[in-house]
């Protein structure tokens, strides 16, 4: 089965900040768990260079965009390793190979008849790259996102026709009520083509940085149309030109983005796609705003522009990716907006990965080092435990399959808690001063171990290196296959030492 996840390409007018390790984060905790489904799985991300956003950020900064673009998308390629995102490919839109195949698919868009020239007229936000509908606009002619006034424009280009899909885009969304996710975003969606589609700007007269249309050599493409394409181009270069993924992995199984650029994904980019014949993703998922919190209870979304973040670099530096990762999964529902802060960050990195998981895997390990010296037989299982990882991996992986990325986590984090009301209810400690409970300290010590296996292998999208070191110590290294999330016990337990996983501060 091929599993093709994607992020949005993100622009590289500024440095990356934690909106998008979240996304990147998001996506790679999708990737890990088909991987350990025994998928094919291919996983994109990169960086959107072209257009207005970057322009006008070089213009600032009185550098050439290729300069600004060099130097902020190595950041972006940098954060992904730092964060442990396991992306198989980092697409940069200034890549010839994605430029020429831009080229060739726009150019058959047009020789489809979905391309005219007109006049647009209207209002356009520079930082989002958008022509607002009148729908999209906020009081006194301003960016409803960036706060920002609107630009009035008024230029001759040449013209994407969006509205002939209106019928089609509505029996897409009939069909297929799980195209968009979650649901109140596939409502947005609807409700946005309700609205009745009007054509789009394909190109731009003005701006000289970006794509050359091929056949007006005054123009370049709208940066919309550049960027959502990468998502196909990637496939056709990723691994060379004599080894194409097209066939392999499209259409995308999820395209995983942020509210912002909804209309864009769900609208724009099934059209697109149509009108040049090829099959629209599978999913988008929509994910919600990381906000930051102020005095007095208001939130804000989280942004570049808006200077109020907290910097990904420095928080893996200190605690490590893990505990990033664990984090934006666990604090903020994926698919709703919530608010993220440092304090909120250094109460869950004590509560629960040092104390319920840190924790249990040290005290584990030690009793078992401690009054078994690492080693038990293999012996039958407590089957007071069976009943609570009963189905279990199943439960978490369809989650995981409809990328319910917090739900999973926290249907893996009450055996956490389980196993941790486990160890109080049994007290090894107390079993190990009688010799007659020595059958049943093993049994409590071989349950403990094996409870404890099950939730790392069901931890490893979230928590790789942990769970990699974990999985050592337990004597099961690299056993990490979904399969392997079954409380079956049944075999020999060796333990080795453990380094705490997530110290105390
Ligand atoms: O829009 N909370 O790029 P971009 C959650 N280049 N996610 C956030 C966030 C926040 N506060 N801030 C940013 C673009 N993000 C285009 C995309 S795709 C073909 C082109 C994440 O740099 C989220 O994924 O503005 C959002 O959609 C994305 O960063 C926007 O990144
Ligand atoms: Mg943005």
């Amino acid at each position: 089965m091929p599993f093709y996840v994607t992020t949005p390409i993100y622009y590289v007018n500024a440095a990356p900040h934690l909106g998008h390790a979240y996304t990147a984060i998001a996506a790679d905790v999708l990737a890990r768990h088909h991987r350990q489904c025994g998928e094919d799985v291919f996983f994109l991300t990169g960086t959107d260079e072209h257009g207005e956003p970057v322009a006008l950020a070089a213009e600032q900064l009185g550098i050439p965009p290729l300069e600004l673009a060099d130097r902020n998308a190595q950041r972006f390629r940098d954060l992904m390793p730092l964060l442990d995102v396991s992306n198989d490919y980092f697409i940069r839109t200034t890549d010839p190979h994605h430029v020429a195949e831009v080229q060739r698919i726009l150019t058959a868009v047009r020789e489809n008849g979905y391309v005219y020239e007109g006049t647009y007229e209207g209002w356009y936000c520079p930082r989002c790259a958008d022509f607002k509908t009148d729908a999209e606009i906020g009081p006194d002619n301003t960016c409803p996102i960036h706060k920002i006034p609107l630009v009035r424009e008024k230029e001759e280009n040449h013209f994407f026709a969006l509205s002939a899909f209106q019928e089609q885009l509505e029996r897409l969304f009939d069909e297929r009520p799980d195209f968009v996710m979650p649901r109140h975003r596939y409502n947005e969606a609807r409700a946005f083509l309700a609205g009745g589609l009007q054509d789009v700007s394909l190109t731009r007269p003005k701006l000289r940085w970006g794509v050359e249309v091929p056949w007006d050599r005054s123009q370049v493409f709208y940066v919309w149309f550049d960027a959502l394409l990468n998502y196909v181009t990637a496939l056709s270069f990723a691994r060379g030109k004599q080894q194409d993924l097209t066939q392999r992995f499209w259409p995308a199984t999820y395209h995983i983005i942020g509210k912002d650029i909804l209309k864009f994904h769900t609208i724009y980019w099934p059209a697109l796609l149509l009108a040049a014949g090829l099959e629209v993703p599978r999913h988008v998922f929509v994910h919600g705003f990381l906000l930051t919190p102020h005095e007095g209870g208001e939130v804000e979304k989280m942004s570049k522009s808006r200077g109020n973040v907290i910097d990904p670099v420095a928080v893996v530096e200190e605690f490590g990716a893990d505990a990033l990762r664990f984090y934006l999964a666990r604090e903020v529902a994926f698919g709703q907006d919530g608010p993220v802060s440092e304090a909120g960050f250094v109460t869950r990195y004590e509560t629960e990965l040092a104390n319920d998981y840190g924790n249990l895997a040290s005290r584990t390990i030690a009793m078992i080092n401690r009054y078994r010296g690492g080693r038990i037989d293999a012996v039958e299982l407590d089957p007071e435990l069976a009943p609570d990882f009963e189905g279990l991996e199943a439960r978490v992986s369809a989650k995981l399959h409809d990328a319910e990325i917090t739900q999973a986590l926290e249907e893996i984090w009450k055996r956490v808690r389980r196993l941790n009301r486990y160890v109080e209810e049994r007290a090894p400690w107390q079993l190990a001063k009688e010799d007659a409970k020595a059958a049943e300290l093993d049994r409590t010590l071989a349950s403990l171990h094996e409870g404890l296996r099950v939730v790392t292998v069901l931890l490893v999208p979230y928590l790789p290196r942990a769970a990699e070191k974990l999985l050592a110590a337990l004597g099961r290294a690299g056993e990490t296959d979904l399969a392997e999330a079954r409380y079956v016990g049944g075999r020999e337990i060796a333990v080795d030492a453990l380094e705490p996983l997530f110290p105390k501060r």
